[in-house]
């Protein structure tokens, strides 16, 4: 039974390089051993997350990283069976959300999270995939 998960948080402290780089290798070590595949969205203060693989496994790393002390807030917005998974080349993809670029700017003038439904959520993750180049190791 393969499921998709889907939240956003609030990042606790600045979004900085270093808090990225440990996220993403505790995140590609242990989701590549639990089939666990996935996209974590990063910037303007919160994170939107895509967790699928099978259930009890992405059930597990929920309970772990929704008390996870780098982040707060974390609010669970689409959790659903699925057939195929859309994001298997990932074991955990990082797509940087920069306040500064224009494009996320204009696209996305007042995307909230939080008040987004799942489905507007997960349309959002996906253009922003779709237009950018992710990241799936953080480079000194
Ligand atoms: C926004 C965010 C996303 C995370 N994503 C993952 C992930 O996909 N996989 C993972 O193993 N840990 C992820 N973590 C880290 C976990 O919360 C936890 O620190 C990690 O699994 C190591 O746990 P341990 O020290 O108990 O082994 C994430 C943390 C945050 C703040």
């Amino acid at each position: 039974m393969i499921v998709r998960l889907l939240y956003v948080s609030r990042s606790s402290g600045p979004q900085t390089t270093t808090v990225t780089r440990s996220i993403l290798e505790q995140a590609q070590t242990h989701n590549a051993a639990q089939g666990i595949t996935g996209v974590l969205c990063q910037g303007q203060g919160f994170f939107l997350q895509v967790l699928e693989g099978p259930r009890s496994a992405v059930n597990a790393l929920y309970r772990h990283i929704a008390v996870d002390m780098r982040h707060k807030d974390v609010e669970l917005l689409m959790f659903e069976d699925t057939q195929e998974r859309q994001f298997s080349r990932w074991s955990m993809a990082l797509i940087k959300l920069s306040d500064q670029d224009p494009m996320v700017k204009l696209q996305h003038p007042e995307f909230d999270p939080y008040s987004a439904s799942g489905a507007q959520a997960m349309q959002q993750l996906l253009h922003w995939l779709d237009s950018s180049q992710p990241i799936e190791r953080v480079l000194d």
